[in-house]
């Protein structure tokens, strides 16, 4: 069985803890979009993890790890994790692939992310500041972009980076003002990298198919979420990589119909970093109140993620585009205590009601929704692990969202433990 794990709101659903789960009976994961802009959290126990870089499949010792061809690498950032897990005892020797053909993150995309995002003001997307953009323009540029399989010929390698730099310090002085970029430290940088990355580097492209062929099952992991694709999700509000699971097939080189199931991730609310609209925003108590008892502080920047109702016309669109089969509900637990709860059904745009999401921000701005209210629960949940244990009201909320979405809910999330998980199937 293969198996797409894939967010279906504006990013940190909770896909960690789901790909985490699901690898136990998977052979490789793979990670097939994004960069370090990902922040994915893995606890177990009372151990941990964030992962950036490293598929979240990382932490199983028996899993292989595949980077693919659509994921922007930052070298750093990557061996720097790698480094993390071996001194908590997890290796990835012999076990990591990463595509040749995957994009290089470096130190001046960082810099011209962060000197782009100073320069729009208030029109800034509020980036993670990883290079995420830069890098990706660098690719569909094509001239000037640096590949993981460059690191295979460091001499090479020198005189491609002396015609980006020269390129980028011409660009960033003329716009910004800015101090030039030396080549040369960069280049001894990336001679450190290619020390270490290239016994990792191959055609995973190749590897995943001969590996489906021979019975393998794969976990494919997106990054973002579906609402943060950068063709339809809120653009310009999004990140630079097709996010949904539409980005998974030009991602890795494996066709969706090989893709046996998709599993939309979802919060019991809604949450996004950054700017943009967010229809069920509540920027009030109540949105304070999810904030604090679940804990939504980026894990890759830090910054306090705004918070609001589950959205159900987004989480059904986001279903639509990515041909999502099943949910996982997560942080059901964060919404206890809370009196009411409020579940937007529907937009009401220009006088009329809509249950068809506008991923265009104009028409999304005008969009008031429309909500569904129901009573809530006070009861500690977190050590809940069957559906009939839980207060009916907290039934009837994860109920409602199944009729509203049209897909069933095939997992809760209770706490982030990989223990507090309820398996309904
Ligand atoms: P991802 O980017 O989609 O992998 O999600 P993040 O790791 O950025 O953010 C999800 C956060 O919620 C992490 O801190 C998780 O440990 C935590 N988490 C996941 N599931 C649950 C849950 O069911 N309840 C609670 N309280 N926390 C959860
Ligand atoms: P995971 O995988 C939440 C957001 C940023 C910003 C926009 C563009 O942990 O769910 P970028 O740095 O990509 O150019 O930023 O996208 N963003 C995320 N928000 N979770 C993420 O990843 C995100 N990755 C990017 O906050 O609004
Ligand atoms: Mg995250």
């Amino acid at each position: 069985m293969n198996i797409c794990v894939v967010g279906l709101q504006w990013g940190d659903e909770g896909k960690g803890k789901v790909v985490d789960i699901l690898a136990e009976d998977c052979d490789i994961v793979v990670r097939y979009g994004g960069g370090s802009n990902a922040g994915h959290t893995v606890v177990i126990g009372n151990s941990r993890f964030a992962l950036h870089l490293l598929p979240s499949g990382s932490v199983r010792q028996d899993v292989t790890c595949v980077i693919a061809n659509a994921v922007v690498v930052d070298p750093e950032v990557l061996i720097g994790e790698i480094d993390g897990l071996a001194e908590r005892g997890i290796s990835l020797d012999g076990r990591l692939l990463i595509s040749e053909n995957a994009h290089v993150v470096l130190d001046y995309h960082k810099r011209e992310d962060q000197l782009r995002e100073e320069s729009l003001g208030a029109r800034k997307i509020g980036t993670t500041i990883r290079g995420i953009g830069p890098c990706y323009a660098d690719k569909v540029g094509r001239s000037y972009a640096i590949r993981v399989g460059d690191f295979r010929d460091v001499e090479a390698l020198q005189e491609k980076l002396k015609a980006v730099l020269t390129y980028k310090n011409r660009l960033f002085g003329a716009l910004y003002g800015a101090e030039p970029m030396d080549a040369e430290a960069i280049f001894e940088k990336c001679k450190g990298y290619a020390e270490r990355l290239v016994p990792f580097i191959t055609d995973t492209t190749e590897f995943l198919h001969v590996s489906v062929d021979r019975g393998k099952s794969v976990l494919f992991e997106g990054a973002q979420g579906s609402l943060l694709d950068l063709d339809h999700g809120t653009f310009p509000y999004v990140t630079s990589s097709n996010s949904s699971s539409l980005g998974l097939p030009a991602g890795c080189g494996v066709p969706a119909r090989m893709v046996d199931k998709y599993v939309g991730v979802v919060k019991a609310y809604t949450t996004r970093v950054g700017a943009g609209p967010f229809p069920t925003e509540q920027d009030n108590d109540v949105g304070n109140y999810i904030r604090d008892a679940g804990n939504e502080y980026g894990t890759t920047t830090g910054r306090p993620r705004r918070c609001g109702w589950f959205d159900a016309v987004a989480a059904a669109y986001s279903v639509r585009i990515g041909s999502v089969d099943a949910l996982v509900l997560l942080h059901l637990d964060t919404l206890t205590g809370l009196k009411e709860l409020r579940i937007c059904r529907a937009y009401e745009v220009g006088g009329r009601e809509t249950t068809f999401f506008p991923a265009n921000i104009t028409r999304l701005a005008q969009a008031r929704p429309v909500y569904d209210a129901l009573p809530g629960w006070d009861d500690d949940i977190t050590e809940v692990t069957t559906f009939a244990q839980l207060p009916v009201n907290a039934r009837n909320y994860v109920q409602r969202i199944e009729q509203m979405v049209g897909r069933p809910i095939e997992m809760i999330g209770v706490g982030p433990k990989r223990s507090q998980t309820i398996v309904r199937a």
